[in-house]
């Protein structure tokens, strides 16, 4: 990762030294009449609000023609909410264009790879490469750091919303011209392009730059390189904008901090946050459940990764929902308890703020039917209720705020490259998630009780006893080498199925799988075996495999095997592989397990490596711990109430909710990034 920003946060304006969290949500006053906004004000203060977002998607309201600007409104909401002391976090509006600038330029519109203009009646319809767009967001951001920028209310600015959201694969014009000159930074010359993307095949050979298209509909698949450079580039494009405004911000207003919302939920996975992170001033992420059994386990995976982006500093939940979403096929309510549950894990795991889209439940528009912090129901609600008990537990949980969370012993490591190529078109299976793998490894992290880390590939690896690199796809020469050194400086690595294979350029390591980690694992493997849907295959060690198959042959005398196939054209060959390397160790697992199979295979991985659950025997496998400092949390993964008693007897419980205690340890107690030995099992 590259150097951050020096950390700055929220500059409040009221008592700015006094340790708080942040709690409130996107405040959307245009979509009411006046008379609402002070109920709104009051209400807000009852809950325990102290902050805002305003103004996201206000350009309209705000411009409503080009020559024309109507800053009133948001003049008297500023004063508004600066009176009642809610601070503010002020968007520059830019997210959405308003009609007049889609009618005259309709070349801002983005267009999709079959060639569809997105036309306006949504919202985020724009080219992340439009230089007329750039142009007249710029001129709104200018305006309103002019206008804004020394009000006492604003405490941070929001830059844009959600980059990315609904534009980040644009395949227009605009696009192809900005891809080419990405492409000649890139690769300085058509020679060394023409290498890269392996043009020598299937005709493709470049004689000019203006030859170069994003990958727009084709007759078949479009070129590999093509399509991954093309995901690293629409990344950067957006990542571009990001940096037009906040540099201007930082011009007109210095003393202000910057950030944008990120989405690290689920599949979304345009938007390399790892290489986003380090330009904000602080990192804010807004987060969704994905249902499921394992709904819960990702909320944590994500404010896990969240706060490794972070590089451990507290960050700014900036939204999720306090019940229903409206974007799912199915919406589901949150049930009694859980509002309270999944705000505190992402407190566990390093926000410093816990903040919903949105205030008030819209009336009327495409997001009606979405929960908000006063739904339609009104304050007389069980969600406003929910809402303002948690608002007293932030209050509670104040001390918390400001102290980094802290390392684990264990990681998991996720990689956008790997990510991006592993589930590009042409490849051994389609059926391959990347994500959805970490994530089983980290339910089975959490199955066992052992804490681990969600860190970016350009995360300080070395800092971990155990590093699980689950399809880490795209191994270039330099990441092999630190591996390498990971292992025999005495790291414990894990990797799997479809690893190693590829350099940056995405061309096979030849020689034999996996590829570039194939010497460290001390294994060879000549040809994948996917296996068909609804094909399982029975390990020796009680697992059951999918997806996957490989035919490993061991090439290090020192190589161990772990586990054998039981059965199918494999069985009796290997299908875990661990080798002792140096002081450290490389371990192989060829095969989807799932989270229970996974459990099985970390307990004794984990074990080797010395690293153990720091929970006692009872609650492990039902609670998550997560520490930050002196304050542990202990939360429920299940949706019944667990009694998470304090860890140790000299343990403070700061606080008890639904599903989640904190404790205070002792000063001079234990420092969690220390080794831990394992817990005795004595219910402390
Ligand atoms: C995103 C957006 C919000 C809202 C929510 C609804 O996070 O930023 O404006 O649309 O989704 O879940």
């Amino acid at each position: 990762m590259g150097e951050h920003r020096a950390h700055r946060w929220l500059r409040w304006p009221s008592e700015p030294d006094r340790a708080r969290l942040g709690f409130g949500a996107d405040y959307n006053p245009e979509q009411w009449p006046r008379e609402v906004w002070r109920e709104d004000a009051r209400a807000m203060r009852a809950a325990g609000v102290n902050i805002v977002s305003l103004a996201i998607f206000s350009w309209a309201r705000l411009q409503p023609r080009a020559e024309e600007w109507d800053f009133a409104w948001l003049d008297e909401v500023m004063d508004l909410l600066h009176a009642y002391d809610i601070a503010v976090d002020l968007a520059t509006a830019t997210a959405s264009p308003p009609p007049w600038l889609a009618s005259t330029y309709p070349q801002i519109l983005p267009v999709d790879r079959d060639g569809r203009v997105r036309w306006p009646g949504g919202r985020q319809h724009w080219r992340p490469t439009s230089p007329i767009f750039r142009r007249h967001a710029l001129r709104l951001t200018r305006r309103l750091a002019r206008r804004y920028g020394a009000h006492p209310a604003l405490a941070a600015w929001h830059l844009s919303n959600e980059l990315g959201c609904h534009n980040v694969y644009d395949y227009s014009d605009d696009a192809a011209a900005a891809f080419r000159a990405w492409l000649r930074t890139r690769y300085g010359t058509l020679a060394a392009l023409n290498r890269a993307w392996a043009t020598s095949f299937w005709s493709q050979h470049y004689s000019d730059w203006g030859q170069i298209l994003p990958p727009r509909l084709a007759t078949s698949y479009p070129n590999p390189t093509q399509q991954l450079d093309f995901k690293r580039f629409s990344s950067d494009a957006l990542k571009e904008h990001l940096r037009a405004e906040r540099d201007l911000l930082a011009e007109l207003t210095p003393d202000i901090p910057v950030t944008t919302n990120f989405m690290v939920m689920g599949e979304t996975n345009g938007m390399n946050y790892a290489d986003w992170a380090t330009e904000v001033d602080f990192v804010a992420n807004d987060h969704y459940l994905t249902p499921g059994p394992q709904a819960y386990d990702e909320l944590s995976f994500s404010a896990n990764l969240t706060g490794n982006l972070a590089g451990g500093r507290p960050w700014f939940l900036m939204e999720h929902s306090t019940s229903a979403v409206n974007w799912q096929p199915v919406n589901l309510a949150k049930r009694p308890g859980q509002l309270a549950r999944d705000s505190l894990t992402h407190v566990a795991h390093g926000a410093d703020a816990v903040c919903f889209f949105q205030w008030r439940q819209s009336a009327a528009g495409a997001e009606k039917y979405h929960s908000a912090m006063i739904p339609h129901a009104g304050e007389d609600s069980d969600v406003f209720r929910a809402v303002t008990d948690l608002g007293a537990t932030l209050r509670a949980l104040a001390p918390v705020a400001g102290t980094p969370r802290s390392r684990a012993r264990a990681a998991i490591v996720l990689d956008w490259d790997s990510w991006w190529a592993a589930e590009l078109d042409s490849g051994p299976t389609d059926r391959l998630r990347y994500r959805q793998e970490a994530l089983d490894w980290y339910s089975a992290f959490l199955d066992l009780g052992i804490r681990a880390d969600v860190v970016p590939a350009s995360a300080p690896l070395e800092q971990y006893d155990l590093l699980v690199a689950p399809i880490l796809h795209v191994v270039p020469g330099a990441l092999a080498d630190r591996l390498r050194r990971y292992v025999t400086g005495g790291g414990h690595l894990v990797t799997t199925y479809f690893s190693g294979i590829v350099d940056e350029h995405n061309h096979v390591w030849l020689g034999g799988y996996p590829g570039a980690l194939r010497d460290l694992l001390g294994i060879r493997i000549q040809e994948f075996a996917p296996l068909a849907d609804g094909q399982t295959v029975g390990l020796d060690n009680g697992t059951t495999g999918t997806l996957w198959t490989d035919h490993i042959a061991l090439t290090e005398p020192g190589t161990e095997i772990l586990a054998r196939y039981r059965n199918g054209d494999l069985a009796g060959r290997p299908a875990l592989t661990r080798r002792v390397v140096g002081a450290g160790s490389a371990a192989y697992v060829s095969t989807r397990l799932g989270p229970a199979g996974l459990s099985t295979v970390l307990a004794e991985l984990a074990d080797r490596a010395g690293v153990h659950s720091e929970l006692p025997g009872e609650l492990r496998g039902r609670v998550e711990l997560a520490v930050r400092g002196p304050y542990r949390f202990l939360i429920s993964r299940t949706d019944q109430p667990v009694d998470a008693a304090p860890l140790g007897p000299a343990d403070t419980v700061l606080l008890r909710a639904t599903g989640v205690t904190v404790v205070r340890t002792p000063a001079g107690g234990r420092a969690s990034h220390e080794a831990h030995p394992p817990q005795s099992g004595s219910g402390v």
